[in-house]
């Protein structure tokens, strides 16, 4: 089959993901924009549980029309015991939004499936958006560290500058596995951080989703927007709405004039205090440690909520 100008563009990408009210809409965004090529969708056991997890990837993909190959991965983490996000996701992580049966998932689990894409890989050539815990990235480097040289860049949806989400001081990815999210920040490759600080900018209202509901009456921007009406308004937040979390970093992807960054070092807490899972994010050189990060700092919410409501609309 002859390529089309788009697929020459196309980047490759790995979506890790736990969905997910906020991991269903940045997969079909991801998956509705001819930028990316979506090669794997990988997923964890995060805000609800892995067979919950696994099913709902696998349906968010089936309505998108697109044929992903699907990979179960890490039940938990590294250390430690689940521990699931019910009260953003309700019990089967969709809000209560039903989607239809989505294909088979591919044999075999996330990890190999993460270091056989990227065995066959040119050197830095593939992007790795981690949007739920970092568990099954950890598992495919830890086991073949060398392949990380085939990673172009990790954009990580994980960690906060202020305050967390999920304890006090960490948000919730960065919290469920800290240690997996060490190793990865560890692995000498490039990471696009997108935190809880970015995030509070891309708040869905009524009004946002009303908008978006105009559109058309595709299946999928249809139930993307029952699951963004599901979700509840933050109270960190003020009650002004809720943050669309993972989107965010398939939107810098897609339209990084969107964003402002500056260069940070970056550390996660793997102790067992109060502070497991903090991301210590240097913006101003105190640690001593060179820069391997790009935080993530401003963004252009209407801008965001604008490509949002562009892409959506060309997914069945
Ligand atoms: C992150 O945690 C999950 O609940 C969301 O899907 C997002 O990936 C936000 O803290
Ligand atoms: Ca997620």
């Amino acid at each position: 089959m002859s390529a089309t100008p788009s697929d020459h563009a196309a980047r490759t990408v790995i979506i890790d993901c736990d969905p997910g009210t906020d991991d269903a809409v940045a997969l079909w965004l991801a998956l509705a924009s001819p930028e990316l090529n979506v090669a794997l969708v990988t997923v964890a056991g995060g805000n609800v549980g892995l067979s919950r997890t696994l099913a709902n990837a696998r349906a968010i993909v089936g309505l998108s029309g697109r044929e992903v190959p699907v990979v179960a991965g890490a039940d938990r983490p590294l250390l430690g015991a689940f521990q699931a996000e019910e009260r953003v996701h309700g019990t089967d992580g969709l809000g209560g939004v039903r989607l239809p049966e989505g294909p088979a998932p591919q044999p075999g689990i996330a990890a190999d499936a993460i270091r056989d894409l990227l065995r066959d890989a040119p050197p830095e050539s593939v992007t790795v958006v981690g949007i739920g815990p970092a568990t099954n990235l950890a598992l495919a480097l830890a086991t073949e560290p060398a392949l990380a040289n085939r990673v172009a860049e990790f954009v990580l949806m994980t960690g906060a500058l202020s305050e967390g989400n999920w304890t006090v001081a960490a948000e919730f990815n960065a919290a469920m596995d800290p240690e997996a999210l060490a190793l990865v920040l560890a692995s000498g490759r490039p990471v696009s951080l997108v935190t809880l600080d970015l995030t509070a900018q891309a708040l869905v209202t009524a009004e946002r989703i009303a908008t978006l509901r105009g559109l058309c009456d595709g299946e999928c921007l249809r139930a993307c927007c029952d699951i963004m009406a599901s979700v509840p308004t933050s109270r960190r937040l003020g009650h002004r709405g809720h943050p669309l979390h993972d989107p965010c970093a398939i939107a810098w992807l897609l339209a990084p004039e969107l964003f402002t960054v500056q260069e940070v070092a970056v550390q996660v807490e793997c102790g067992s205090g109060i502070g497991r899972g903090r991301t210590h994010i240097d913006r101003w050189g105190r640690s001593g440690l060179p820069p391997q990060a790009k935080f993530l700092d401003r963004l252009d919410a209407d801008g965001f909520f604008r490509l949002l409501g562009e892409r959506l609309p060309r997914l069945p």
